[in-house]
């Protein structure tokens, strides 16, 4: 199965794919490493215990229960970790596991680059969306009360373990929500996980094994490149906001409380796919696919009370924001994007008007 390289200034390190790979956990404990502190939440934990307290048979560990959800992830609960950890006897030769979502990943990699100046960390993401996004990379942080992931800092860990088994006991919600990410990688680089994800549906939903397994490792894939050529190449890592500019605005617009995550990108991939026939002539029939596949993983949410001058207002206030002109991720053709700065205003109003309509016309 494969490993994706990721090589970073602070260290080059794999994202392994594997069914099982939990199992392999103690092959990346440095010789010489003390206790292990897996930081996890109560239900990860209840579902998956087994896989890694199998792993860590015989080594010193200790596992770290986080409260979970947003609200909770913040310096408190990173604080409070901190001192768990220091009274069950952590050091500097300390090892982190994470061992849950995103959020496990992001408030666990934090603990780790701050504890003691700095500790290694290994992740295990358990969710679709850390599995593809949130646990390769190396981003870390928590939210403040002014905003999300306001305070964080880079820490690449020692590996990625990703084990797609661990998806089956994932609410099928939250499976969906990742899906979308996925579907992003497709339009913005890879045609064929696109075209995999528009015939192979029924597999994706029933987790055949070999399916997923195979679009995972493709969307992995692509953040593995893009974070290893980050340094040189700045523009390529905003290929991954595809669909995030209208996405985050419509989070927002919605107090963070109706649309996971992977469901705002969704609506910002439709959108951005109607600007896109407008500004960079992508192919009417190539749209149309798109509209078709990001349709096949649905349902979100309702748009009730979402209208067009909220959206557009959310964006002025979005960082990404240059002069009162929005840029935008917008795909040429299925694979490939550019990347449009100072998109007209009528246009970006035109493009969520029809997306709207037409969630209003199926509902
Ligand atoms: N660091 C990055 O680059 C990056 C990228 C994308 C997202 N993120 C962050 O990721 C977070 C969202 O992560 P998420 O979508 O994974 O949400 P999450 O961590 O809240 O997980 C969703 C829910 O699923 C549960 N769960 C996790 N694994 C499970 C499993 N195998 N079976 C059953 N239930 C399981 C969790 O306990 C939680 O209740 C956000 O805070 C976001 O900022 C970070
Ligand atoms: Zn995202």
């Amino acid at each position: 199965m494969p490993s994706l390289r990721v090589e970073t200034p602070q260290r080059a390190y794999d994202a392994i794919v594997e069914r099982g790979c939990i199992a392999r956990l103690a092959e990346f404990v440095p010789p010489g490493a003390g206790k292990i502190f897996v930081v996890t939440t109560a239900d990860v934990w209840a579902l998956h215990a087994a896989a890694v307290e199998r792993a860590l048979a015989g080594r010193p560990h200790q596992v770290l229960f986080f409260p979970g959800g947003e609200p909770r992830k913040k310096m408190a609960e990173v604080e409070t970790l901190a001192g768990q950890m220091v009274a069950g006897g952590g050091d500097r030769s300390s090892v982190v596991v994470a061992f849950g979502g995103g959020i496990v990943t992001d408030v666990a990699g934090f603990l780790a680059a701050i504890f003691m100046r700095g500790i290694p960390v290994i992740q295990i993401p358990t969710t679709l969306l850390a599995q593809v996004d949130a646990a390769v990379g190396g981003k870390t942080g928590v939210n403040l009360v002014a905003g999300k992931n306001l305070v964080g800092s880079f820490h690449q860990p020692l590996v990625v373990l990703i084990d797609p088994a661990v998806l089956h006991t994932l609410p099928e919600r939250e499976y969906r929500a990742g899906l979308y990410e996925i579907i992003k990688c497709g339009v913005i680089r890879d045609a064929d996980l696109f075209r995999e994800l528009a015939e192979r549906s029924r597999e994706v939903f029933a987790q055949d094994p070999a399916t997923v397994d195979r679009i995972i490792a493709a969307a992995v894939r692509i953040k593995a490149e893009v974070v290893t050529a980050d340094e040189r190449e700045g523009d390529l890592r905003r290929i991954l906001n595809f669909g995030h500019t209208m996405g985050h605005a419509l989070e927002a617009e919605t107090r963070y409380d109706r649309f996971l995550h992977g469901e705002a990108v969704a609506f910002g991939m439709h959108v951005a796919t109607a600007l896109a026939e407008a500004v960079v002539e992508l192919p009417a029939a190539e749209a149309a696919r798109i509209h078709t596949v990001i349709r096949q993983y649905g349902p979100i949410p309702s748009l009730n009370g979402i209208t067009p001058e909220k959206l557009f207002a959310r964006l002025a206030a979005d960082k990404k924001t240059v002069q009162g002109k929005v840029h935008f991720v917008l795909p040429a053709k299925i694979g490939a994007v550019k990347i449009v700065t100072g998109v007209d205003g009528r246009a970006v109003m035109d493009a969520i008007e029809a997306v709207l309509a037409s969630y209003a016309a199926l509902a």
